[in-house]
């Protein structure tokens, strides 16, 4: 089997994690639930919860050195035979990607259009952003078209020579150009009050609402619950600690919205837009205010869009894998031949949910108050994914004898760690994220 190397393991595993859902979802996360608050609450929950989960996954993906469907047959005990369809959240990647790749596509729009040039009022972004998804069937569906073909396009060449190489060269420069962005945002007159708002202690606003969407954040950020973390950790390099690989990935994960959120405060402030914008936040607000900007404001815009367009796609390539290493492995099936299937039915289903949104073919793709697009964004992110996290806790708490879990750990967690960790992984993970998805329901 070809292996990741380390850097490879740690920016691809870090390059799925770092995605739209941080780096956009986190920033307007905070500024509806009170700032600090939030992320004193969040780093928490991903340290512990996001940590710890992470670690089971891996786990079961490093141990089986197989599939998600596999891993979890060859772990079921005969008694217990039901526990061998977790193999079900392979089908979440396929979700997911559907709807994530349509976002990516409308990225690459606007990246076009900072280029081109943007309204100035907001009167105009509004519809500016309104007509775009509502009735440009025809580009949306020519990006969307080019960000699935260079998703497939990496897929199939494979782990090492497609899904790492990409992350060896999209994440280093993600990381510059957010630099850049810190940079600049420093220089800015509300740098500082966008720097209290995140830091300044205020914690009479942490509520059990802030903690439980703190929890769900974290665990959709880290890509947990759809097979990924397990897939990529099948070709994890034979040696290393994989506990400290976790606790890296998830820092860097963290490091990334933590930036995200300076920068975009920073310009929400300067601006005088509000910090609770929800969707229109990356579409409407972000646009109006790079276009007041002048010619910086262009060049900010256009790095905005890029980095939100590496960000997606190393987050896109790995959420099919989990179909993918089934498929071959299972049906001993050439690697394109899997691709194509799983890219072609996550294609399709994108753009079922593209057109859903729009005029003229939301009212069949509507089902109870919510279109298709709302519907898949609903599913996996409220329910699948969650469920499937519990799920692998459950498993590795309660039906691994402990003895094997801590034979599995290779030594990588021992002693007073392993009993914290075992203790989250049975009772606190599997409630808190319970909680989580109640909540989001
Ligand atoms: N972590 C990704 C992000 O923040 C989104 C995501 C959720 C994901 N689950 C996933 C990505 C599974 C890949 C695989 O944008």
């Amino acid at each position: 089997m070809t292996r990741f190397s380390k850097a490879g393991f740690v920016l691809s595993t870090a390059g799925s994690a770092i995605g739209l859902g941080g780096i956009w979802g986190f920033p307007y996360l905070v500024g509806q639930n009170g700032g600090f608050a939030f992320v004193l609450v969040f780093v928490l929950a991903f340290l512990f919860f996001g940590v710890s989960v992470f670690i089971v996954e891996m786990l079961f993906g490093k141990s089986s050195g197989q599939n998600s469907v596999s891993t979890f047959e060859s772990f079921a005990p005969k008694s217990l035979k039901f526990l061998k369809y977790g193999g079900f959240m392979v089908i979440s990647g396929v979700l997911i990607f559907a709807f994530y790749v349509v976002v990516l596509g409308w990225l690459v729009h606007y990246m076009f259009l900072s280029i081109i040039g943007m309204p100035k009022t907001l009167e105009a972004t509004q519809s500016l952003w309104g007509g775009f998804v509502s009735s440009q069937i025809l580009w949306q569906m020519l990006w969307h078209l080019l960000v699935v073909a260079l998703c497939a396009y990496v897929l199939n060449r494979g782990v090492k020579a497609g899904i790492e190489k990409l992350n060896l060269i999209l994440m280093p420069l993600l990381l510059f150009i957010f630099l850049g962005l810190l940079v600049y945002s420093m220089l800015q007159d509300s740098f500082m009050e966008s720097f209290k708002f995140l830091f300044s202690p205020n914690f009479e606003k942490i509520t059990p609402e802030v903690i439980i969407r703190a929890i769900g954040q974290a665990f959709f950020s880290l890509s947990l619950g759809v097979g990924v973390i397990l897939t990529y950790s099948n070709s994890m390099p034979k040696h290393g600690n994989f506990v400290r690989f976790a606790i890296i990935i998830a820092l860097l994960n963290f490091l990334f919205c933590l930036v995200a959120g300076l920068v975009i405060f920073t310009f929400i402030f300067g601006y005088g837009a509000e910090p609770t914008e929800g969707v229109g936040l990356v579409f409407i607000s972000l646009p109006l205010i790079f276009a007041n900007m002048g010619v910086s404001g262009q060049v900010i815009a256009f790095l905005f869009f890029i980095s939100l367009i590496f960000a997606g796609i190393t987050s896109a390539v790995s959420m099919l894998e989990p179909l993918n290493s089934y498929l071959i492995e299972r049906f001993s099936m050439q690697r394109y031949k899997a691709n194509l299937i799983s890219v072609i039915s996550a294609y399709l289903l994108g753009i079922i949910a593209l057109l859903s949104n729009t005029t003229a073919f939301s009212a069949p793709l509507t089902f109870f108050d919510k279109n298709l697009f709302d519907w898949l964004v609903y599913l996996t992110s409220s329910f699948m994914l969650p469920l499937a996290g519990v799920f692998m806790c459950l498993y590795m708490g309660w039906i691994l004898p402990k003895e094997r879990v801590y034979a599995m750990l290779e030594g990588n967690l021992a002693g007073i760690s392993f009993r914290i960790w075992y203790f989250v992984i049975r009772f606190i993970a599997p409630l808190g994220i319970l909680a989580a998805m109640i909540n989001l329901i």
